[in-house]
């Protein structure tokens, strides 16, 4: 039986490998990169992540333009590239990353079938604006929100909160999707209803709390949450 989540009033949308495909900057790159693109990939996205959880535990928060740039410039290194222009062209690439396919089609459903639709990320509103831009979905989104706000990173309840207050829908009525499991499985945790998109097929998280349900791609979330 499919499943349904009745009296969802907004989803909400991580932002980062959720709508765009964070592998995307370094493929792009794969002429200067080589075989070695998707390894620099997984450890600048690894790296950036960890950036933000140990800026956060330490109390030393840094916009995500920075530590994007600080988790580059040690996966450059690690991997041994040392060109200036190479950190410079994969840094502009980020402002610019593909949205998944099914990414547009899908929140024109949601949006015609009455549903909010918001973005909540790490992102700074720049690299989001352009983001937003660049996948041409600005006209369904009803908000962008940004860590930026509050001054500290996902899974932080602060962050989560930031959507209710802003949205102005309570949290048992926003669906958030995220296809990273620790983000999905944290805004479960929070009070949300709430989606993993496991686009990568990764194990069951071992943190609180486990997701009403997983999905393959954003495209099954119409049905889902649409009466
Ligand atoms: C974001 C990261 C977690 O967009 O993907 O918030």
């Amino acid at each position: 039986m499919t499943l349904k989540l009745p009296g969802i009033e907004a989803c909400l949308f991580d932002a980062y490998g959720t709508l765009f495909d964070v592998n995307s900057a370094a493929r792009a790159a794969e002429d200067s990169l080589g075989a070695k693109w998707q390894p620099l990939a997984d450890l600048w996205r690894a790296k950036q992540l960890q950036y933000t959880w140990l800026r956060g535990l330490a109390r030393r928060h840094a916009d995500f333009w920075q530590v994007t740039g600080d988790a580059l410039d040690f996966a450059l290194s690690t991997l041994q590239f040392e060109d200036p222009t190479l950190r410079t062209r994969l840094m502009n690439l980020y402002l610019v990353l593909s949205a998944y396919p099914e990414v547009s089609g899908t929140l024109k459903r949601l949006k015609a079938g009455g549903m909010k639709l918001a973005i909540l990320s790490n992102g700074t509103p720049a690299m989001l604006a352009q983001a937003v831009a660049n996948a041409r979905i600005g006209d369904l989104l009803d908000a962008t929100l940004s860590v930026e706000e509050v001054k500290v990173y996902k899974p932080h309840s602060a962050v989560y909160g930031l959507a209710c207050e802003r949205l102005n829908v309570v949290a048992a009525h926003i669906c958030f999707v995220s296809s990273n499991g620790w983000d999905a499985y944290s805004a479960k945790a929070f009070g949300f209803r709430t989606l993993w998109c496991n686009r990568f097929g990764q194990a069951p998280e071992r943190i609180p709390q486990t997701p009403d349900a997983e999905i393959a791609t954003l495209a099954e979330l119409p049905d889902i949450v649409l009466g």
